[in-house]
């Protein structure tokens, strides 16, 4: 079998790392490749990719959304979002999915955290904050506050929310009175890649809150280590990378993926790469 995930650029992702080590472990046939394809090249590739017979396919950078013109079914989850990160095919056919939201609940859910009647902040609102916070739409949660460099795309991300039947409100991306208050903080934008810092301070921040950072390279940004500082629990964004590739297992060959095994994988590339 043949699976692989399609975007561009495609050579740093850690997917290869973490699915091929799934295989391996529970001895599964199968090979995933890194496929580089341009938005423009979209049509023709995944025709190309269904003739060489994938079975199934990661959607990433830049292509989420794109690539929705092209599938012959969406699933209501995915299209509540406007983008698709799982492909199956079937028959032929090629069915897109959304694990990303999802696969954030599931790494919180694995740590034991339980969303019932939370307050969560999200800063940001590109498609990392979107994904999430339409999974967060449908559990019971007290409140998602949305803060964007951008408000009209707070906005427009409330508006999702709220049709999913979630409460949710935006502003503009500064401190203020929910620093206190927020009991799951989630930083979605790419800022703290390059090590630099963060734009918003965490001082004064409910030391009970759970704060994470979808960054995983490098493990521990500024933003983190400061939740970290100020006595917050933290995680970054590797068990939402594990999670979300383990509910693609799910949908491509219907089994529980070897989460342990696919994070040892992971930690091993990520020492590795330094
Ligand atoms: P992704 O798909 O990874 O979520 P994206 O859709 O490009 O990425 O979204 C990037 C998010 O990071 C946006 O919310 C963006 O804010 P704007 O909507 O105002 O552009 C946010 N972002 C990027 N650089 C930022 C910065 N220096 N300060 C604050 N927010 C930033």
């Amino acid at each position: 079998m043949k699976y692989g995930i399609i975007g561009y650029p495609v050579e740093h992702s850690l997917s290869p790392v973490m699915h091929e080590a799934g295989f391996r472990e529970l001895g599964i046939d199968a090979q995933y490749h890194r496929i580089p394809l341009h938005p423009t090249e979209l049509a023709e590739g995944l025709a190309f990719l269904l003739e060489l017979g994938y079975s199934g396919i990661n959607v990433t950078y830049p292509l989420k959304e794109a690539v929705l013109p092209f599938l012959d079914k969406v699933n209501p989850q995915a299209s509540e979002i406007g983008a698709v990160n799982t492909i199956k095919v079937v028959d032929g056919g090629l069915q897109g999915y959304n694990t990303d939201g999802d696969g954030f609940v599931q790494a919180l859910k694995e740590q034991g955290y339980d969303f019932t009647g939370r307050k969560v902040v999200i800063l940001g609102a590109g498609g990392s904050a979107k994904s999430i916070a339409a999974s967060l739409a449908h559990l019971p949660i007290k409140e998602i506050l949305i803060l964007n460099r951008t408000e009209e795309k707070a906005r427009i991300l409330v508006e999702l929310v709220h049709s999913l039947g979630g409460q949710a409100s935006g502003e503009a991306f500064i401190s203020g009175d929910w620093l206190k208050k927020v009991d799951l903080l989630i930083q979605t934008t790419s800022v703290g890649m390059r090590g630099e810092s963060y734009p918003l301070s965490l001082q004064g921040i409910n030391p009970s809150a759970w704060v994470i950072d979808l960054i995983y390279h490098p493990p521990l940004t500024k933003f983190l280590a400061e939740a970290e500082s100020l006595g917050c629990r933290t995680m970054n964004g590797l068990d939402m990378l594990i999670w979300q590739g383990a509910l693609a297992w799910k949908i491509w060959l219907d089994r529980e993926a070897p989460v342990a095994q696919m994070r040892r994988a992971l930690l091993d590339n990520y020492i590795k790469r330094g």
